[in-house]
């Protein structure tokens, strides 16, 4: 069959389209565009649902790449689409390939079930347990402690990395690299009172010893952070974590006055924006 006649001031958007009550299995659907310099892939799909197929179903909210709801995997890439333009992503015939996070089941077209993601959010604690008494007035961090954490507060939770793992496609038990960077977060804040019952939950073969460190959560993360590192620096504390623990009682009889002139742990390592 000869292919279409395709028109260069018009984009081809191949989108993967599946509604379980009404298809068997998914299938790949083409949508023409207007290529307008400016357009980013989330105005083309929005473009699509709303003159050509109001029935393509997809996830998005701020559009400044904040919230984390849009990531896809476009040309086989997990990115943001709110934050990608539509004309660096098309191939030399003017075409792009949308398809949903890759590993996660689809529950329509290009929205994924991400229960197995919050599930394992949930199973490091993200939250900060703080000591029982606040200080009257604030804690006290030195500035390696705060540039420690910095970068791994970025975070968007965007699943992006999650569904580009190798690992987490093999074995569903694996934490993940983004709930392991939200524990490497809480783990090095001088606030935070559990570090070793963190340590314990991530430091099994479930946790930072299942990483293979293929480096894919790297490529993914839209915000450019690295949770291998993370993954790293967690897997060296566990296996030091009763003197790590012992370190973390020591800061925090200081963490409400004026800062220890001696290194905290929480200097130990940062994760760093990748260059
Ligand atoms: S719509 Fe919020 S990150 Fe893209």
């Amino acid at each position: 069959m000869a292919s279409p006649v395709r028109s260069k001031s018009m984009a081809t958007v191949r989108v993967k389209r599946f509604n379980p009550d009404s298809d068997a299995k998914p299938y790949m659907q083409e949508f023409q565009v207007p290529n307008l310099q400016g357009t980013t892939l989330l105005d083309a799909l929005h473009r699509i649902k709303h003159e050509q197929d109001g029935s393509l179903t997809f996830r998005r909210s701020c559009r400044h790449a904040i919230c984390g709801s849009c990531a896809m995997n476009v040309n086989g890439r997990n990115i943001l689409v709110c934050k990608t333009p539509l004309q660096g992503q098309l191939d030399r015939k003017g075409v792009v390939t949308i398809k949903p996070l890759p590993y996660l089941p689809i529950i329509k077209d290009l929205v994924v079930d991400r229960s197995t993601f919050w599930n394992e959010y949930l199973r490091v604690k993200p939250w900060l347990v703080p000591p029982a008494t606040s200080p009257e007035r604030e804690f006290r961090m030195s500035p390696e402690e705060v540039a420690a954490l910095h970068n791994a507060e970025t975070c968007i939770m965007c699943g992006a990395c999650y569904s580009a793992c190798q690992v987490v496609a093999l074995n569903k038990k694996y934490i993940g690299p983004h709930a392991l960077l939200k524990s490497f977060l809480r783990v090095l804040d001088p606030r935070d009172t559990i570090p070793g019952e963190r340590l314990a939950e991530v430091g099994t073969d479930e946790g930072v010893f299942r990483c293979h460190t293929i480096f894919n959560c790297i490529d993914a993360c839209p915000k450019n952070l690295n949770p291998t590192q993370a993954i790293e620096t967690l897997r060296r504390l566990a296996q030091k974590r009763t003197a790590f623990e012992a370190a973390r009682v020591e800061r925090q009889r200081t963490i409400a006055g004026p800062l220890a002139a001696e290194p905290t742990p929480a200097a130990e390592g940062g994760v760093r924006h990748v260059p």
